[in-house]
């Protein structure tokens, strides 16, 4: 089973519970999760291949501004099923192509886009190991029970 990265946003942890429903409905299981407040540092490491971009201190801002939800999905095809789930970047653009997906219900502009994928399995790795440098990933939970964990 491939793995992937998800991080529930700040403008979004308010939906989490319903965010993990439609997870576990899509078919991955939740493998380890994580809340956890970044540090602007840790935010700029986790985003450096954007350091150039003109968002990118409203995005470090925005990642700062109050607690993430770090989770491992495991799927087959994890990281493509959790993009697609995702939705597009730009919110505008979910709502109006993919109504459905999580960007489209629970974001709020370009930067406060609910969630994040990882965008293919290299960066999965990479960034789960930046949440969870000290965990060994074994498939632990299923179902409804990862609300629980
Ligand atoms: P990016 O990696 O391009 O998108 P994705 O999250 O879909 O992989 O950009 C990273 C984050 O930067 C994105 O989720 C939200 C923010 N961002 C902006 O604030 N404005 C923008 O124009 C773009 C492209 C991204
Ligand atoms: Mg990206």
């Amino acid at each position: 089973m491939e793995k992937t990265l998800a991080i529930i946003k700040p403008n979004a942890i308010a939906n989490a519970e319903e965010i993990e429903k439609m997870i576990i409905k899509d078919g991955f299981t939740i493998v380890q999760r994580r809340r956890v407040l970044l540090s602007k540092e840790q935010a700029m490491e986790f985003y450096a291949e954007h350091r150039d971009k003109p968002f990118f201190s409203d995005l470090i801002n925005f990642m700062t501004s109050g607690p993430v939800l770090a989770m491992v999905l495991s799927k087959d095809r994890a990281v493509r099923a959790w993009r697609r789930l995702l939705g597009p970047t730009s919110v505008a653009a979910a709502i109006k192509k993919h109504p459905d997906s999580i960007r489209a219900r629970f974001g709020s502009s370009d930067t406060e886009n609910a969630a994040h994928g990882s965008d293919s399995a290299e960066s999965a790795e990479r960034e789960i190991r930046f949440f969870f440098p000290d965990v060994t990933l074994y498939p632990i939970l299923s179902g409804m029970e990862a609300r629980d964990f």
